[in-house]
């Protein structure tokens, strides 16, 4: 008999959710001969009636598909089904609908592409239905657990170190400090590897207890040896570290934070700085080869994981393999930058200053 699974994209787009979804195709027809349903926006779709989905013709996912930004079926991070902000201010639970239009949509197996946020709410949603959910880990944060790649991230890692690549002359040429706020959420994996990547010479993560004065210490004394320009990478959310940066304490808690970190370093170093804020642009772009090799592992796989029969996993990438892992495992956890990691102590053999003593 022939079965029917459905895919949908979930939270933030980023780079690499059309591989994902045309692996994941192309496998479900050519290894086991089952159709595919794409479900548009996510969730949402799934809320509509008629239910926003359609069955997808593997014969048209091709190449140019892999290579497209953003993801063709559209997604959502915004309502959440078990508390759905409805027009009059209410929230409501419309959790029933959802599991309304799986029974519909009469499918066998559902993969759904998220980030931890994503994964934790489709998990408790698919579970009571009785389908198998299997997710894959996206996103440019790259702070889901249990995966050491999630996709999306490379991508974002490249612009953010093109975006230093070109920071770095117009800052030397008018001895400026030029500071580059990187998006990340409450992680600082894009900061501190596009920060190595693209020579930095500050890098504040959240993950690390900075303080400002050990900040536009570093920059003077590199202005004092006649290093007269500077290039900082700030995660978005490096203001939230434990320690406030700042004896003033009004460090923007995420948005803001470049701007923030710009007006306090000229006035403290009499430097000319200026701040660029990368957002969405990270999200946006065609994938790098790297990500869409793992879009395309991760998507493979999980067709597999379904044709085991298991359910309640996620795919993820490991130790150079794809593997599975169960859910719980993974929502609830995130993974974010190891203070003691190899990034870190790259960066500090480098020289690059992470705002602490250290
Ligand atoms: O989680 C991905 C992400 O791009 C974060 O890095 C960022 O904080 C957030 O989403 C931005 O969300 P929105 O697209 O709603 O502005």
């Amino acid at each position: 008999m022939t079965k029917r699974i459905g895919i949908l994209t979930s939270g933030g787009d980023c780079a690499g959710l059309n591989a994902v979804i045309r692996a994941v195709t192309l496998r479900a027809h050519h290894g086991y001969g089952w159709k595919t349903v794409g479900i548009g926006y996510g969730t949402l779709g799934l809320l509509e009636r008629p239910v926003n989905a359609r069955e997808l013709d593997p014969a048209r996912l091709d190449a140019a598909l892999a290579h497209r930004g953003g993801t063709f079926l559209g997604s959502t991070n915004r309502g959440d089904p078990f508390a759905f902000p409805m027009s009059d201010g209410s929230v409501r639970d419309r959790s029933g609908e959802v599991a309304d239009a799986i029974a519909a949509l009469g499918l066998d197996g559902l993969i759904g592409v998220g980030g931890d946020g994503s994964l934790a709410i489709l998990r408790r949603l698919f579970g009571p239905t009785g389908v198998p959910f299997v997710g894959v880990p996206k996103t440019i944060d790259n702070d889901v657990a249990n995966t050491e790649r999630a996709v999306g991230y490379s991508t974002a890692i490249a612009i953010a170190t093109e975006a230093l690549d070109r920071l770095q002359p117009t800052g030397a040429s008018h001895d400026r400090i030029m500071v580059l706020e990187v998006m990340g959420r409450d992680a600082g994996h894009i900061a501190i590897a596009a920060g190595i990547a693209g020579g930095a010479d500050v890098v504040l993560i959240p993950e690390i207890g900075w303080r400002l004065a050990h900040v536009t210490g570093h920059i003077a004394a590199m202005r004092a040896l006649g290093r007269r320009a500077a290039l900082v990478v700030v995660a978005e959310a490096a203001g939230k570290s434990d320690d406030p940066p700042d004896p003033s304490g009004d460090a923007p808690d995420r948005h803001g934070m470049g701007e923030w970190l710009a007006q306090r370093l000229a006035k403290a170093t009499g430097a000319e700085a200026r701040a660029t804020v990368l957002g969405h642009v990270q999200r946006g772009a065609e994938p790098t080869a790297e990500d869409r090799l793992l879009a395309s592992a991760l998507g493979v796989r999980a067709v597999d994981v379904l044709a085991e029969g298991k359910g309640d996993r996620m795919v993820a990438w490991w130790n150079r393999q794809v593997i599975d892992v169960p859910l719980d495992k993974v929502v609830g956890r995130s993974h974010t930058v190891d203070p003691d990691g190899t990034l870190v102590r790259t960066a500090r053999a480098l020289g690059i200053c992470l705002g602490d003593a250290g």
